[in-house]
């Protein structure tokens, strides 16, 4: 005779363990360099491939770029974040990528963009959909601190976007 074992499965567990797997959220802040200062018109199309990719994949953030720095918080799936972030590094436009935080959140800051931007302003930036005026002094700021980044990007989500942005001073 043969023995049956009997295993039970508790689904009620089981379920709660695959949401609680589902509903984790990473996020990443890395500084990094260009290799090459870039134009208003590049910047136009790194933004518009990464919000691309990033909406597919299910991630939201913020990028700044400033005289050839670039901060970017990335946050979503911790997989779709980990296969956009070995795109990231692979990148040849920019270089000394060094990162800055690497966590669980509890929530998305950034949930209205798949990439929101930030920069100086100018001519081309007027037309880019959400876009953050940021102020010389803040970005001064993160030139100086880069491990300021996540403490100074995380403000940028209150800002809001667009025509009626308002702009990040430094308190
Ligand atoms: C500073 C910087 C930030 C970037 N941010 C993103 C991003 O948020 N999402 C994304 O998909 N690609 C981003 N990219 C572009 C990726 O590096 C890559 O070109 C793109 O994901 C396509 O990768 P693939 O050619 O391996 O498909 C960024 C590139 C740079 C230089």
């Amino acid at each position: 005779m043969v023995a049956k074992a009997s295993i039970k499965v508790d689904t009620t567990t089981c379920q709660g363990a695959q949401n609680h797997i589902m509903s984790i959220l990473s996020t990443l802040v890395y500084h990094s360099q260009a290799a090459e200062p870039f134009s208003e018109v590049e910047l136009l199309y790194l933004l518009a491939a990464a919000r691309a990719r990033n909406r597919a994949e299910g991630l939201t953030g913020l990028l700044v770029y400033d005289e050839g720095h670039f901060f970017q918080w990335i946050e979503g799936p911790p997989l779709s974040l980990q296969r956009v972030w070995h795109a990231i590094q692979k990148d040849s436009r920019h270089q000394n990528i060094r990162v800055i935080t690497d966590s669980e959140i509890p929530i998305r800051l950034f949930s209205q963009w798949h990439m929101q931007f930030a920069h100086r302003g100018g001519a081309a930036a007027l037309h880019i959909d959400g876009l953050v005026e940021a102020s010389p002094d803040v970005l001064e700021a993160l030139r100086q601190n880069p491990n300021r980044a996540p403490e100074i990007l995380a403000e940028f989500s209150s800002l809001g976007a667009g025509p009626f942005a308002r702009s990040l001073e430094l308190r």
